[in-house]
């Protein structure tokens, strides 16, 4: 019985340092030292044994058990060790990595210019309007004294809805809206952002949706000069202060007398180069003074009211400012284009 209980708990401690996980440690714990396991059954063979022996190979029997169980704790803590720090190594997170970078985005360089145009005219007192894309004939011509049979019409090909309905084909309209709501009382400094539609056919630089930003400045003794003044600040502050700007007489049904402005051309500074076709300027807008007819229109009494007006096109702004050759680069969304330019 004694080398019976030896041979046990040799057996059972290899086992026990054999085992590989708790389940198995579980197994070689219900083999040996369970009801039905080997040590339990010398120990009910007891009874056959002499009075001397008995106490001996009970006590033995008791340091087996005792020895396996130590060595099952022993081992089934080096398990779980092992198996949390299996488990660590795992999940561990490497922090050095770098991540992966988000694309945070820019804005369109269409929205810089109208946001810079607008700080621009914000400083000078100008407050931002806005009118609808799908415009009335009346508030796209009529008002601003274009009759329906006129010529001037032919100059701007419209997509029409209806008879009555059209997409506007400039922002002018919505100089013809803000008098209406000034009921007749100045003063009024408006500017106005917003996208016209013409049907051109797409090039380098003419596009069939494009962008405007309308002028409106109507009080009494509004006169040439203050326009001259305003633009002339608008280009300093929105190209350089080293440019300067020149008139020349043009045509516009809202407007009279009506002008061409042009803005000293940047990349030569007025001497002549191929930016501006070596004449040394570049035309940047239309303005004029508010037509007697459009103010009468719009409600203000033109014998005591005066006005002057401008419009001017987003995109060749932004064209000019950045060297741009191609009006369709601003609908492509080619990331390519799009990232290289921040406001500042
Ligand atoms: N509406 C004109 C166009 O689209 C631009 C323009 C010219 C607007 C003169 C004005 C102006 O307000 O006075 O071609």
């Amino acid at each position: 019985m004694k080398e019976r209980l030896e041979q046990l708990q040799v057996e059972a401690l290899v086992k026990v340092e054999q085992a590989t996980d708790s389940k198995a440690l579980q197994e070689v714990r219900v083999a040996y030292l369970g009801k039905k396991g080997p040590i339990t059954e010398v120990l009910r063979g007891m009874g056959k044994l002499s009075a001397e022996e008995r106490p001996l190979i009970g006590q033995m029997a008791n340091d087996v058990r005792a020895a396996i169980t130590e060595k099952l704790e022993e081992k089934e803590a080096q398990l779980q060790k092992a198996e949390i720090e299996k488990k660590l190594a795992e999940e561990s997170i490497d922090v050095t990595l770098p991540g992966r970078p988000v694309q945070a985005g820019t804005r369109h360089p269409l929205t810089a210019v109208v946001e810079h145009v607008e700080d621009v005219f914000i400083g000078l007192g100008f407050e931002i309007a806005e009118g609808p894309e799908v415009e009335t004939d009346y508030y796209n011509f009529e008002a601003l004294n274009l009759p329906k049979d006129h010529p001037a019409r032919d100059m701007q090909d419209s997509f029409y809805i209806t008879n009555e309905l059209l997409l506007r084909t400039h922002t002018s309209p919505v100089q013809a809206r803000t008098m209406e709501k000034y009921k007749g009382k100045g003063p009024v400094k408006i500017i106005c952002p917003g996208k016209v539609f013409r049907r051109d056919d797409d090039d380098a630089t003419h596009s069939h949706q494009f962008m405007q930003i309308e002028g409106l400045y109507i009080d009494e003794n509004v006169r040439m000069s203050d326009l001259k003044g305003v633009l002339e600040t608008f280009a300093k502050k929105f190209f350089g202060e080293e440019r300067n700007i020149r008139l020349r007489p043009s045509f516009f049904p809202f407007t009279e007398p009506s002008v061409e402005v042009d803005v000293s051309c940047g990349m030569c500074n007025g001497k002549g180069c191929r930016v501006c076709k070596h004449t040394g300027w570049i035309e940047v807008l239309g303005a004029g003074m508010v037509h007697p007819n459009v103010l009468e229109m719009g409600g203000f009494d033109s014998k005591r009211y005066s006005g002057f007006a401008f419009g001017m096109g987003v995109e060749r702004l932004a064209m000019l400012k950045h060297d741009i050759d191609d009006i369709r680069h601003f609908y492509t969304n080619d990331l390519r284009f799009l990232t290289q330019f921040t406001r500042g």
